[in-house]
């Protein structure tokens, strides 16, 4: 979504936030701007265009020259995708500009209250009141100026202010959309996401929601909206710049799906105990007393993060018997849920930001419920929120489509599900062999993805669809879940999953040779019953591409995955299906790292 990048310094400022908007583009986007200025300038400077980025640097003439500016990627919610729409915005006397993420949710109200003052709008953005009201201020500092303003806004933000007489300055706020400063030598960055400073300065300062910071080259100071003074110490991020690259690969989906075992070793680095068959899980602040308390186990998450939530449910309920669910996030903070002193709730969420998760996890707390975080993003406004939790450990994901999210938030999920069972009836033998099939893992992930090719040459054969069946049942059901999600995101191609154990009571009736099925077929002790559903789809001439531990008789093809335990199963299974999507995707010519209408981080409702 929304994608801000701001500088204060002595460098030229426009192709640094160029470039700063280039890594923030995989966040999905339609319009891009930019304004600058430096001490010596008179005023602002200001270009805007719909379309890439690249759209808007062929537009930045060459004598935009200055020392400070802020810029962005917009996501349009509140009007069309046009160069007018797009940030920033600027106040009639050219002196105010404002970048925004989030939604402003009385912009409707104060605009109708300023055009009956005279204010002339003009975009149809809900941003464009901020910078009216900016403007209006009478205090004195720019600081006071911008917490005047806030003060009257309802909803959420992440917001970078300049003003032509403050061109010293950006000042910050945040709420509810994330900010983050990055602290340089003698120049200070901010952004709306750590992509953009990497390359610059891994010294960080998250904003907490009700924050706000002025930064000035050589300096940087944090307080509340209310004008308390907060302290802001500053982070190391582990993530390189290079991690952003493409690293040779002609996408980031591709790339994304080769780092899977290296991923994988690094959520279980440092983490197994052989000496008790268990794991060390700290950052849970769960000791074995809680853990034993627990009834029963909530999980919340939104799309691929539910389905990998899916998967974590019925590894907890296996190796913990812990009761145990996962439900969209999204659903959840609607329906008034009762909230249970003894349930554990789980928020998964890669971005750690996706405001439906962030918002479910907030009533949750405020209802009183424990609540741990499975996230990526180290610092993130969901890790932060959470009572203690896990990182995944995946790395940067570029791609708007998740994949080594998923399979480390699985393996994340079964580290939790042995150490549940392990403080409670999972014996020791038990809790070794899970261990031993955790550790086969990247192993096993290289081996299936020496498979490409065949995976490419099947995928060539299904592009054609108009539409695909998922089938599996219990713990492939899940599996088939997150596999046509993954097939409709980034090809385009209808795709719907259903427990094979109801295809005769309704999906049965779209079975003809023109609706191919793939069918999810563990070894394990449904593998009869999941045959059985195939030879029903097989008597309806349907073909069948079925994803299992050995070839099966009944399927058009089969994709052989490398058997692990039973309970880790589900997370080997879904790679093929990965690289089934990508495949497809690739052949039809999709935008696959952008897929259309989709942002890899879901701030908004
Ligand atoms: O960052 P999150 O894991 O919270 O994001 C949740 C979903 O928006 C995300 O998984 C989405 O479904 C992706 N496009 C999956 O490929």
């Amino acid at each position: 979504m929304c994608g801000i990048v701001g500088y204060i310094g002595k460098r030229d400022v426009a192709p640094l936030l160029l470039e700063g908007l280039q890594r923030l583009e995989y966040r999905g986007y339609d319009s891009a701007g930019i304004v600058v200025t430096s001490p010596k300038a008179a005023g602002l400077k200001m270009v805007k265009a719909k379309g890439r980025v690249r759209d808007l640097e062929a537009k930045v003439p060459a004598r935009f020259k200055g020392t400070t500016g802020i810029a962005h990627t917009r996501w349009a919610t509140h009007g069309a995708p046009s160069d007018l729409n797009a940030h920033p915005h600027m106040s009639a006397d050219d002196k105010v500009a404002v970048v925004h993420n989030g939604i402003i949710d009385n912009a409707a109200d104060l605009r109708r209250k300023l055009e009956a003052d005279g204010v002339e709008f003009l975009s149809e953005t809900d941003t464009e009141v901020l910078v009216h009201l900016i403007a209006r201020s009478e205090a004195q500092k720019l600081e006071d100026k911008v917490r005047e303003t806030l003060r009257l806004i309802e909803g959420t933000y992440g917001i970078a202010v300049m003003h032509a007489d403050f061109p010293e300055r950006i000042v910050v706020a945040r709420n509810g959309s994330p900010v983050v400063l990055g602290i340089g030598e003698k120049e200070m960055f901010v952004a709306s996401d750590i992509a953009a400073l990497v390359a610059h300065t891994r010294q960080i300062v998250t904003l907490d929601d009700g924050e706000m910071a002025t930064l000035k080259a050589d300096d940087f100071r944090t307080y509340t909206t209310e004008g308390t003074r907060t302290t802001a110490e500053p982070t190391t991020v582990e993530w390189e710049a290079a991690s952003y690259d493409m690293g040779g690969h002609d996408t980031y989906m591709h790339k994304e799906i080769h780092e899977q075992a290296e991923a994988v070793d690094r959520v279980l680095r440092g983490r197994i105990d052989d000496r008790f068959s268990t794991v060390h899980l700290g950052g849970l602040n769960l000791d074995a007393r809680d853990a034993r308390a627990v009834r029963r186990v909530k999980i919340l998450g939104c799309g691929t993060s539910y389905h990998a939530g899916q998967i974590g449910a019925q590894m907890i309920e296996e190796l913990a018997r812990i009761p145990a669910d996962a439900e969209p996030a999204s659903e959840f903070r609607y329906r008034n849920a009762v909230v249970d002193p003894d349930t554990l709730y789980i928020a998964v969420s890669q971005s750690g930001e996706t405001y439906d998760v962030l918002a479910a996890v907030q009533e949750l707390k405020r209802k009183g419920a424990r609540v741990l975080g499975i996230v990526n993003v180290v610092g993130s406004a969901i890790a932060r929120e959470a009572d203690g939790g896990m990182y995944v450990h995946a790395g940067p994901e570029v791609c708007v489509v998740s994949t080594k999210c998923f399979t480390n938030t699985c393996v994340a999920f079964a580290l939790l599900a042995l150490h549940l069972g392990r403080t409670r009836d999972l014996s020791v033998r038990d809790g070794k062999r899970i261990i031993e099939g955790l550790r086969k893992l990247p192993q096993q992930i290289s081996e299936m993805l020496e498979r490409e090719e065949d995976i490419k040459k099947l995928a060539a054969q299904y592009a054609d669809a108009r539409s695909m069946l998922f089938i599996g049942r219990v713990r492939g059901y899940p599996v088939a879940r997150e596999a046509s999600l993954k097939l409709k995101e980034v090809s385009y191609i209808h795709a719907e999953a259903y427990p094979a154990s109801e295809l005769k009571h309704g999906p049965l009736a779209l079975i003809e040779p023109a609706l191919p099925t793939v069918a999810i077929v563990p070894d394990d002790d449904l593998l009869e019953k999941n045959r059985a559903a195939m030879e029903e789809i097989k008597a309806r001439s349907g073909q069948i591409l079925a994803v299992a531990h050995q070839e099966q008789e009944k399927a058009d093809h089969t994709i052989v995955v490398p058997k692990n335990e039973d309970e880790l199963d589900p997370i080997l299974m879904g790679i093929p299906l990965q690289l089934l999507a990508y495949h497809t995707a690739l052949s039809l010519g999709r935008d696959i790292d952008k897929p259309r209408n989709l942002a890899k981080s879901v701030t908004v409702e």
